[in-house]
């Protein structure tokens, strides 16, 4: 009898993926050249949501009988993580769990574990704030995590203060030397920045002894994969409502699991079917809905802070530049497209003003709606907020006649939207406050009742022209659980 799975272990928006885990192939080689090296630490970065923590959990789980994770933030000094890591140990050393047992360890190593522990239990007990013990340096980490074979993750580690970097960076060095005891022991920091150098600041000498990972935004095919994969371990049939998933997801990995995920709920899928159940494209419109709906508080922050703005100068500068950038494509638009299209509805637009306000609406406190990519090109940090935008501030685009599953999706958020704009009763309302200050925008303006993205004509949801050019697939009426409309 085939396995039976959990929808929520299959596909996993806010989770790292494991048993539905798709192999990232161009990265592969420098990732396993990078752990099986001694003495090489690893630097991983690229994008929010790539796929860089799914990536090295993945392998290390593969390579490494026991890792640890140490997660940053913004208040974090050095003392603290290396402290967290020693912590992390313990179990290690003090309950025999692990690699090794115990007894494999050298005595040495073992009774400087207990040292330095006592140490800092000595210190908790005089109710000091946990200093660091003089015991625990960078030297010694490095050797209790090398007499386990252990590497140590530090995700996030952008986060940190600058000056609580510097001591880190130097410390690499330290776990370098130490392969030549322990050839496993590996420091990995993670970071979702765009260049190396932002997570580690590191000592250019160590060039060769540190290998600089990024991990891309996820291709078409890779993201094919999660839902190929997924139907699979589902028993279900996904390909009608794939490619729009996929197109939507624009390289996000989250988005293409939360996207399928609400599909399977929506349908009743909970496990593993018993009777291969086929999607339709119809299947799409409760995901969607769904999906802009649990993230309505989000899109509404967002909406306000970039465009809610309280002082106007001659030019509107967020909302001409945002209405310029949801004009175009959803992979986005380099700067001097951006330019040409504002040019055209204002002349004299000053390429200053596009200069510095597609950075400010990089930032959380105008919404960061937009981010620049690795290619050169503007983009908005999320399909959603591309459609939203596009239907709020450009003018309506004609849609073919029959819509590409792209566009598809893209009219069921907007009207999904539109529909959450005016059944809540807090998202109706023209002011909105939070910690960056009151905003005022009125999105009922924006939006009619059952608004639709392409004009009337187009995308409608009961013409039967819409229906997918596929094959009809056996549907187990048992497991119907929504009339096609
Ligand atoms: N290789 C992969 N295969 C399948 N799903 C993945 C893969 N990489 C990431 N994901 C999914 O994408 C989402 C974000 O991944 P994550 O590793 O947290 O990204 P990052 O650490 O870069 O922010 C998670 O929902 C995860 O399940
Ligand atoms: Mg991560």
């Amino acid at each position: 009898m085939p396995s039976s799975y959990y929808v929520q272990e299959v596909f996993t928006p806010s989770t790292q993926a494991r048993l539905n885990f798709v192999d990232r192939t161009s990265v592969n080689s420098q990732l396993m050249d990078a752990i099986y090296t001694a003495g090489k630490q690893l630097i991983v970065y690229g994008e929010s949501g790539c796929g860089k923590s799914t990536l090295l959990m993945n392998k290390l789980h593969d390579t490494y009988s026991s890792y640890i994770t140490t997660r940053c933030s913004k208040a974090m000094t050095y003392e603290q993580l290396l402290l967290d890591a020693f912590d992390q140990l313990d179990p290690f050393y003090t309950q025999g769990r692990g690699s090794r047992s115990s007894k494999g360890i050298s005595p040495t190593v073992q009774a400087a574990f207990i040292k330095v522990s006592a140490s800092i239990s000595k210190a908790e007990s005089e109710q000091q704030s946990r200093a660091l013990p003089l015991q625990l340096t960078p030297q010694r980490l490095a050797e209790f995590l090398g007499a386990q074979s252990m590497c140590w993750v530090v995700e996030d580690f952008h986060k940190m203060p600058p000056e609580q970097k510097v001591p880190f960076a130097q410390s690499l060095k330290i776990f370098s030397d130490a392969s030549t005891e322990y050839p496993g022991v590996m420091v990995v920091a993670i970071g979702a920045t765009d260049t190396a150098r932002e997570v580690v600041e590191y000592d250019p000498e160590m060039g060769n002894r540190v290998s600089e990972l990024y991990v891309p935004p996820m291709t078409s095919e890779e993201l094919t994969r999660i839902i190929e994969n997924g139907q699979d371990l589902l028993n279900i049939n996904l390909s009608a409502v794939a490619e729009g998933i996929v197109e939507y997801s624009l390289g996000v990995p989250s988005v293409c699991h939360q996207l399928a995920l609400n599909a399977c709920v929506e349908k009743g899928v909970m496990s593993t079917q018993k009777v291969r159940l086929a999607f339709t494209w119809r299947d799409l419109d409760p995901a969607v809905d769904r999906y802009v709906k649990d993230s309505s508080d989000t899109i509404k922050a967002k909406l306000f802070r970039a465009l809610g703005r309280r002082v106007l100068g001659k030019y509107d500068n967020c909302r001409i530049i945002l209405a310029a950038v949801a004009s175009g494509p959803l992979p986005g638009m380099i700067f001097d497209e951006i330019l040409t299209k504002i040019r055209s509805d204002h002349r004299d637009y000053p390429e200053k003003n596009l200069r510095r306000y597609l950075r400010e609406l990089t930032k959380d406190e105008r919404g960061q709606l937009l981010k620049p990519g690795g290619d050169g090109k503007w983009r908005f940090t999320g399909a959603i907020y591309h459609t939203l935008v596009q239907a709020m501030l450009s003018k309506p685009r004609q849609a073919a006649p029959n819509p590409s599953p792209q566009q598809y999706v893209e009219q069921a958020v907007a009207r999904s939207w539109a529909d959450t704009v005016y059944s809540s009763p807090t998202l109706g309302n023209t002011v909105f406050s939070d910690t960056t200050g009151t905003y005022t925008l009125d999105m009922k303006s924006y939006f009619q009742p059952g608004f639709t993205l392409y004009g009337t004509t187009a995308v409608t949801v009961s013409s039967n022209s819409l229906e997918p050019e596929k094959p009809a697939l056996y549907q187990a009426p048992a497991r119907r659980t929504r009339e096609p409309k």
